[in-house]
Order: structure tokens, then sequence, then C-alpha cells
């Protein structure tokens, strides 16, 4: 069988994409490294100006969200600029969004006009996407859903403002780290979300909506870390793959070895799901902050109250933050500084976010081509540059 490329805006490319991975996770090393491989390469734009010491010494004074917000652009801008460096002028630049944060719109804007090939928008239903990159029809549009009634919902929305996405990430929530796409913290593992399911059942919904089957590229992602597995989503349909752990503990990951240890040292037993601030069940490593809070969970959610509500950081990153808004079916906890402190390598306070699938090399550290080139592993790597394979799997 081979192995086709990804095809998007008439670009062919090896049909792998790394997650974006806030915060600070998947930053310019990861996003450039992957990239310059003829791969997607993501940034997260999510609360970036974290990486960057010039950008924080004066906001530690200032506390004001307004900068904050300021700030994160001028990161975002640095990380593309940097990330294309690495890759060069053919590389594959994405920038991941979230449609949950306060600056959805000005990061899509910023990506764009700071040269990214693609905005991917992931944690809510990006309705509005093409009207706000209308002027901008050579950059690819990607939603990240999870099932046919959120495609469905997004595709007939999209169509009224005359354009399809370029591709649709499909998301399985019983396995993808971070943010997952269930309402309720019980529907995680319902296997309703199984690619084998999904897939199929969006391909007969293209046809319902008079688009041809092969006329956006699905790509599955969610525990997937083998040739194996890479075969099988192709066999249902799919045109590739979005991984976000394997891609976490590379070599060339943004974030701290420490954070990197805790992942790929973490067994399926030390993995939990739960309500995250954003209002959105999460997975991530049982470490000691978390552990702390969720036994405390239950008494923070029940004092949780609009009366006392507050933005402990002053970034008021979320737009709809249950600890901030005192919503008491939200997580009661920072998530911002939670995740900036797992980023920096901090496992006591840290919050560590990772998929459930088995990574490819176990505990091993090793490089974004490694890691690429076992997941296409039959393919014959041909080009002097060793890059771009032709792939006879
Ligand atoms: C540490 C971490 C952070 C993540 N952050 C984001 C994010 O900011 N935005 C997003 O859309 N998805 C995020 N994800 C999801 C990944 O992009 C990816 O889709 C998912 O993890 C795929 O599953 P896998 O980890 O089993 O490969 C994150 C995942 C991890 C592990």
């Amino acid at each position: 069988m081979d192995l086709p490329y990804l095809k998007i805006k008439g670009r062919s490319l090896l049909p792998v994409i790394q997650g974006g991975m806030g915060i600070g996770v998947s930053a310019h090393s990861l996003a450039g490294a992957v990239a310059a491989e003829g791969a997607v390469g993501t940034i997260a734009s999510v609360e970036l100006r974290r990486l960057h010491e010039d950008l924080m010494r004066p906001l530690r004074r200032l506390r004001d969200p307004a900068a904050s917000a300021k700030a994160n652009l001028i990161a975002l801008d640095r990380e593309i600029r940097e990330a294309r460096r690495i890759a060069g002028k053919e590389g594959f630049i994405a920038v991941n969004v979230m449609h949950a944060i306060s600056g959805y719109r000005e990061h899509v804007l910023q990506a764009i006009k700071s040269g990214v090939n693609a905005v991917v928008v992931g944690a809510g239903l990006p309705m509005d996407l093409p009207t706000l990159a209308a002027e901008f029809p050579k950059v690819a549009l990607i939603p990240i859903l999870s099932e046919g009634r959120g495609v469905q919902l997004v595709l007939r929305r999209w169509m009224r403002q005359k354009r399809l996405p370029d591709a649709i990430v499909i998301e399985n929530p019983q396995f993808a780290g971070g943010h997952l796409g269930a309402t309720r913290l019980e529907d995680v593992s319902n296997p309703k979300y199984g690619f084998a399911n999904v897939l199929p059942a969006i391909r007969k919904l293209f046809a319902e909506l008079g688009l041809k089957a092969d006329q956006i590229p699905l790509v599955a992602a969610g525990g997937i870390s083998s040739v194996q597995e890479m075969r099988e989503i192709f066999s249902l349909g799919g045109s590739g793959a979005q991984l976000g752990t394997p891609f976490a503990v590379s070599t060339e990951g943004d974030a701290h070895i420490n954070f990197k240890r805790v992942l790929a040292d973490a067994t399926p037993k030390d993995l939990v799901t739960f309500m995250s601030s954003a209002g959105l069940p999460a997975r991530a490593v049982l470490t000691p902050w978390l552990r702390r809070y969720l036994g405390r969970e239950e008494n923070l959610r029940a004092c949780a109250s609009q009366d006392h509500s507050l933005c402990p950081s002053q970034t008021e990153c979320l737009v709809h933050c249950g600890f901030k808004d005192g919503n008491s079916s939200s997580g009661q906890f920072c998530i911002e500084a939670q995740l900036a402190a797992a980023q920096r390598g901090d496992v006591q306070h840290g919050l560590f976010f990772r998929g459930a699938g088995q990574l490819p090399f176990g505990q091993q550290i090793r490089s974004v081509r490694d890691l690429v080139a076992t997941l296409l592993c039959e393919a014959v790597w041909t080009s002097t540059e060793n890059r771009m394979p032709v792939m006879a799997v």
C-alpha cells in the first residue's frame, strides 16, 4: 500500500501533523524541526510570552491583562519567524489557536500576518473562522473536532461563508492529551468516538452535503504512535495522523527536560481525566500538584461563587474560566499558572497534560526525525537532503 501525501493548499506533505501543545510545549524548536522534515509543524499560540524573559520582566510588575495580551502577540510573531528560519522557506508551519482563549481573533490574525501556512483551531467550534480569515485565501484553515455532529455544524456554517476546511483533525477523547472534545467527563471513553465509527460517518456526511468523499482530508488524532496505526487510519479513509505526546517528549520539544521525563515515565495507571477550569474534560499525569488539587476539588467546587471570583494571574487568558468566574461545574485552579510551571520543569507544582497512548520509543527521548521515520518506517528515504521520502509502504 502506498501512503499518499497529505495534500493541503496544493502542497504535498508527509501525512503527519505535530499537534499544537500549550503552554510552550510546541513552540519554534519543535514546529521548526517537524516542518523541516516535510511534515506539518505546529506552534501553540497560547501564552507564548512565558518563553521570553524580556517580555515577562515588565509584566510581573504591571499585572495588566492588556499588556500580557500584547506581549503574547509579540512572542507569537517571534516564534513563527524562528520556526520558519529552522524549517526553511518550504517548511509548512501551522499555528494552533484555542477557540476558548480571550485573544482568539487577535492570535489568528497575528499568525497570518507573521506568515503561517495554516491556522488550526481546537477547544471550541470555530464557526466564524472563514470570515475572520476571508482576506487570506492562501492560508489553510483546519478545525479540530471529535465527531460527526460537530463536523456537520462547522461544515454547514462554513459553506454559507463559501469556504471549506483544508483538512479536519478528528481527535479521539479516549486517547488524546490536554483538553478533550467531549462535553462531560463520563463521555470521554465512549466508543462512539472511535475512528472506525467517526471516519466513515463523516464520509457519509460529506455525501449528504454534496461533497466528494476525498474533498477534505481527515486527520486522526489521539493515541497514534506506530506505522500499523497509521495504516489503520488510511484503511478507514483517513489522510494522515496528528500526534501530540510523542512529539512533546522529542529532543526538539520546547518544554523542560523534566516535563519530557514526567510524560515519558508515566504508566497508564498514572493518568487521570478531570474537569479543567476551561470547562472541558482534560487528561494529564497524576503529579503532586494534581493529586493535591483533586483531593480538595469537591470542597473547592462547593465554595465557588461569583461573588468572590478572581483571576489570580491577572491575565484573563480564557473567555470562560471556572476559577475566575466562580463556576462550580468547571475546575477551580489557574490553568495558566499550572501549565507554565510544568513547561519550566516544576514537577511539584506543574500540570502535565499527556495522551493515554503508548510512546513509540518507550521512555526514550528521541529526535523528531526518528519519530517521523518510525511512523512512516517502511518509507524509502530518497532525497539527498534526507527529507521528503517517497512513501512506498
Ligand atoms: C502537553 C499537551 C498540550 C496540548 N495542548 C493543546 C493545545 O494547546 N491546543 C490543542 O488544540 N490541543 C492541545 N493538545 C492536544 C494535541 O495537540 C493532540 O491533538 C493530542 O494530544 C493527540 O493525542 P496524542 O497525545 O495521543 O498524540 C495538547 C496535548 C498535550 C499532550
